[in-house]
Formats: C-alpha cells, structure tokens, sequence
C-alpha cells in the first residue's frame, strides 16, 4: 500500500502535464515517473511551457494565496526574535510565483532565494523578475534566483543559516520517480542541516500523512539532528487532499518544553 502510493503518479497530475504539453502518452507517462528527478526532464517541461508567448507562472498545485496562511505567521513569529532580514529558500521554485509572493507580501524583512534544478526554469523567473520590478512589502527585503541541485545544498549555504525552506511538490516529484526516493532522503537531511536551530522546512504536498509521516520519521532518524515533525491539512483540490509538513530541528530548548 505504502509503495503503491509511492510510485503512483497521480491522474491530475499526467492531466495537467498532458494539457500542458500535448507529449505522446507513453513518452509523457514514462518521463514523468521515471525521471521527475532529473534536470532535462524539467528543462523540457518548462521549455515548452514557456514557449507559448508571454510569461505566466505555473503552479504545480495551489497557489500563493492557499498557502499563505502557513508561512506568514511562521515568518512574523520568527521575526520576533531576529534582527535583519530572514533567509528563505525556495526549493525546487520551478516557475511558481511562491517566493516573489513572499517578497512582494512579507511585511517583515527576507531574502527569499528561489532555486531550481532547470536553468531554463531559473532564467524565466529571473527575465521575468527584471521585467515586472516588483517592490517589496519590506524595503530591507530581497529577491534572488539561482540554479541549484538541491541534494547538495551544503555547497551553497553554510551549515545553520536558512530560517525558512519550502518544498511545494518539490520531494513529491522526487519521491516518485525511479531513481529519485535516495534524493528526496539526502534533500530532508540537508535541509536539517543548512537551517537555523529555530528553523523549519514546510513541505507542501498531497502525500497521505500514513506514507509522508513514517518516511519523514525514518529520513529523520538516521541523523545527528534530531527533528520534529508534524502535519496539517491545507485543503482540497479537485478532490485530492493537500497537506503541509512541518519538519524543524530538535533542539534541546524544544525538547525540554
Ligand atoms: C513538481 S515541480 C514543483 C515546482 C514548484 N515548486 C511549484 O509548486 O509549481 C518540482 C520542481 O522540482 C525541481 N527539482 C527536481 N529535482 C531538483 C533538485 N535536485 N534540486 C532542485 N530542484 C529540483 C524541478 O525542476 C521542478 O521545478
């Protein structure tokens, strides 16, 4: 059943890519559950999403405004006890309008990074970022995008210095691929890593708590840094539950409360 799960990738989902693409279904059905951890699958993806005219971000499921509620009151809690801005990582960006929203809404300071596997999807962020100028809530805030294998997160950011990491279907496309469940692993154990202490990394994603909880657990557990991990529901889409993970480093102030 757990496996099932797993490497099942969802109806909506081949829905969606095939309305996006209009690929052959067997090449579709085989690119995507076999290879949604690899780069040129999402260069293609979003190479011929992108080229349709002008830019519009993509969503690979709920937006900004479904989400919001989860990471903004994080940010302003966390803002209590910071001085400077937060540091946001957007893993696995794609070409959602996630992080630029954060930068745009956040009224407390961030540097939000979004980054992304696919330099085609990095570069249409990036061209269409220079081209709306859009201002921050904050005026201390920044936007940044950058290409980003995110298995090897430690080559980029020091150990303890993210305040904030999303994965919005991010370990989900890994997850079910072929060869990406060791990925989707090495991912959560980095991220323990490069956040902060008071840190935490949201997963937003419509795995069953039965599956998503005990591999968390398990990923968890074969750490030095222990961590916390809970789970609520964010909503429904076309009848598909969606929910969001909260992982967080466990600290000795956190376990002894
Ligand atoms: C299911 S899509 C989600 C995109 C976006 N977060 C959204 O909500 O629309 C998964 C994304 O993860 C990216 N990705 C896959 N493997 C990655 C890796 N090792 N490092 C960084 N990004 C990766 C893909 O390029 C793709 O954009």
């Amino acid at each position: 059943m757990l496996l099932f799960t797993r490497l099942a990738v969802p109806l909506r989902t081949l829905q969606k890519l095939t309305k996006a693409h209009r690929w052959h279904h067997t090449s579709l059905t085989n690119e995507l559950i076999e290879n949604m951890d690899k780069k040129a699958t999402w260069d293609r993806f979003y190479t011929e999403n992108g080229s349709k005219g002008q830019f519009k971000n993509f969503e690979w499921f709920f937006g900004f405004h479904s989400v919001k509620d989860f990471i903004l009151p994080v940010l302003q809690t966390m803002s209590h006890s910071h001085s400077g801005p937060l540091n946001i990582l957007d893993m696995g960006c794609g070409t959602s309008a996630l992080g630029p929203c954060i930068y745009r809404t956040s009224p407390c300071a961030v540097k939000v990074i979004c980054a992304d596997i696919s330099s085609v999807a990095v570069k249409l962020m990036q061209k269409h970022s220079n081209s709306t100028l859009v201002q921050p809530c904050n005026p201390s805030s920044a936007l940044a995008f950058l290409e980003m294998d995110c298995t090897h997160l430690r080559g980029y950011f020091v150990a303890r210095s993210l305040d904030l990491i999303l994965d919005k279907g991010t370990t989900d496309a890994l997850v079910r691929s072929k060869e990406g469940q060791v990925k989707a692993g090495q991912i959560v154990k980095q991220c323990l890593q490069v956040l902060k202490p008071s840190g935490t990394l949201l997963q937003f994603s419509d795995e069953d708590p039965d599956a998503r909880l005990v591999w968390l657990e398990r990923e968890v557990r074969g750490t030095e840094l222990a961590a916390d991990v809970g789970v609520q529901e964010v909503g429904e889409l076309r009848g598909v539950s969606y929910f969001c993970y909260q992982i967080s480093p466990r600290t000795s102030e956190r376990v002894s409360k």
